[in-house]
């Protein structure tokens, strides 16, 4: 499916509470209740709490305003006690997550429930609270009929437990670009300033034709380029020392975006540090002229950009390997709900069949699972018995959920230890079938 949130789930905003969570908390006194996001007070009492778990400060109203509208629509629940304020938050929403073999052209999404703003004071931790609430979360999921929750983390320790697993990788890069000779032909196009206002309003539907290309992006929401470009907080020297630019291709199509900021450079005006904020691309000339626009700068010896892909083309025109370091981190966590509607949804690179043994401790997807396909497209079944001659695996729903978007090495996981082969040579038929080209991969933060 390819539909926006809110005809992925209907009526998903107002779906009463988890029952067995609302009684787990209730046993302890907790009221556990949807937030009324129309209700200011009430809202804003809300984000005051997501701010306090967050170890932010406390925002004015008018700090508060651009949450106020721009995360309104979210399913927004929270537990309380005496006080007005929440003593446990958590907001959800349907967004289509982009899986294998989607383009822009011919998408290919599974609806999934993004899980936010799980916070839990402190004066009440480690009572369960969190736990009542992540359950209560993929029941509420499973009841609305999505295949699969999805959450980034800020605590890689904690969402194992209710079968999360990293599906998705990214990458902070740290490039010195006193040592890059840049390599390759130059693009035909040409890059230009513009503002960052015309940037922002051009962004996302460049990003919206992207996330499609890319297995593991959501969808973003407006308050999330806000953020990005500091309409939110315009005062901030981060938002005053933004610029943007484009790559215009040679028929006059604006083909990429970014956006970044100098730093640094004090005590020597020739030592500044580019941070890339955002490096949005929909064709490979586009990405590599604003790569090497961005290396090339004057003044600057070093190329700071987060949260960017594992495996950027750029790294390959440096000049010099070693000019780059990346550091890589796992970023978009999934939890399989339904095996069947995540595993026929995607498109496979080669024909095969395999069988997934799964444990699941919460039984959303506990079960044999008959995968086989054909000419890319799959059919799952549940199925009793072990079919003859079937490569097979057992594993957990979080290594389903890991190797789900083809990112991650089915052979990995059986030396880690993680997957086990039921028969031999199962890691290898069963990565010959779900691995795909490029790297899954998020670019933002939910
Ligand atoms: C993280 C947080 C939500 C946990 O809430 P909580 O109500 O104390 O958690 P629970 O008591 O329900 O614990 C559930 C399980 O998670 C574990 N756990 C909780 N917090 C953990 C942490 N920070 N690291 C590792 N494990 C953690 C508990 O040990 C417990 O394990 P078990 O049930 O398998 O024994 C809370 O401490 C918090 O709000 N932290 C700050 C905000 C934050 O980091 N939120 C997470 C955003 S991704």
């Amino acid at each position: 499916m390819t539909g926006t949130a809110a005809d992925s789930a209907p009526g998903y905003a107002s779906l009463p509470p988890d029952p067995i969570s609302l009684r787990a908390l209730a046993a302890q006194g907790l009221r556990y209740a949807l937030v009324d996001t129309g209700d200011p007070v009430a809202f804003r009492a809300w984000l005051h709490a997501d701010d306090r778990g967050f170890l932010q400060a406390k925002r004015t109203d008018a700090e508060l305003e651009p949450g106020l509208h721009g995360i309104a629509d979210r399913r927004t629940t929270g537990v309380y006690d005496d006080a007005d304020w929440p003593i446990a938050t958590v907001d959800s929403w349907p967004s289509p997550l982009t899986l294998p073999g989607s383009s822009a052209e011919h998408p290919r999404t599974v609806a999934s429930w993004a899980i936010s703003s799980v916070t839990v004071a402190a004066t009440h931790r480690r009572r369960g609270i969190a736990r009542a609430l992540l359950e209560g979360e993929l029941r509420t999921a499973a009841a609305l009929g999505l295949p699969m929750a999805m959450l980034t983390v800020s605590e890689s320790t904690i969402y194992g437990r209710f079968g999360f697993a990293p599906a998705a990788f990214a990458a902070d890069w740290t490039i010195d670009t006193r040592r890059v000779r840049w390599s390759g032909p130059a693009a035909p196009g040409r890059v230009e300033f513009l503002d960052v206002a015309d940037y922002r309003e051009q962004l996302p539907a460049l990003r919206d034709r992207l996330r499609l290309e890319s297995p593991g992006e959501i969808e973003g929401w407006p308050l999330r380029w806000d953020q990005l470009v500091g309409s939110t907080d315009p005062n901030s020297e981060r938002t005053k020392a933004l610029r943007a630019v484009r790559y215009i291709d040679d028929a006059g199509v604006t083909r990429g975006l970014a956006l970044y900021r100098m730093s640094g450079g004090d005590d020597d005006f020739t030592q500044h540090t580019v941070t890339v904020e955002r490096l949005d691309a929909e064709t490979p000339d586009a990405d590599l002229a604003l790569w090497r626009f961005l290396l090339e700068l004057d003044l600057t010896v070093e190329l700071k950009a987060e949260l960017r892909r594992v495996d950027e083309p750029m790294r390959w025109r440096l000049g010099d390997f070693r000019a780059a370091k990346a550091a890589v981190w796992e970023h978009q966590y999934l939890r399989v709900l339904d095996v069947k509607a995540v595993f026929e949804a995607r498109r496979y690179p080669g024909a095969g069949s395999v069988v997934f043994e799964v444990g699941d401790e919460l039984g959303f997807a506990e079960g044999r699972w008959h995968l086989e396909v054909e000419q890319g497209e799959a059919t799952v079944t549940k199925t009793a018995g072990m079919p003859d001659g079937v490569a097979a695996i057992a594993l957990t729903v979080n290594e389903l959920s890991a190797i789900s978007l083809g990112g991650v090495s089915v052979a990995n996981l059986v030396a880690d230890g993680r997957i086990t082969e039921l028969t031999p040579g199962a890691a290898l038929a069963a990565d010959a079938m779900l691995r795909t080209d490029r790297a899954p991969w998020l670019s933002i933060w939910y």
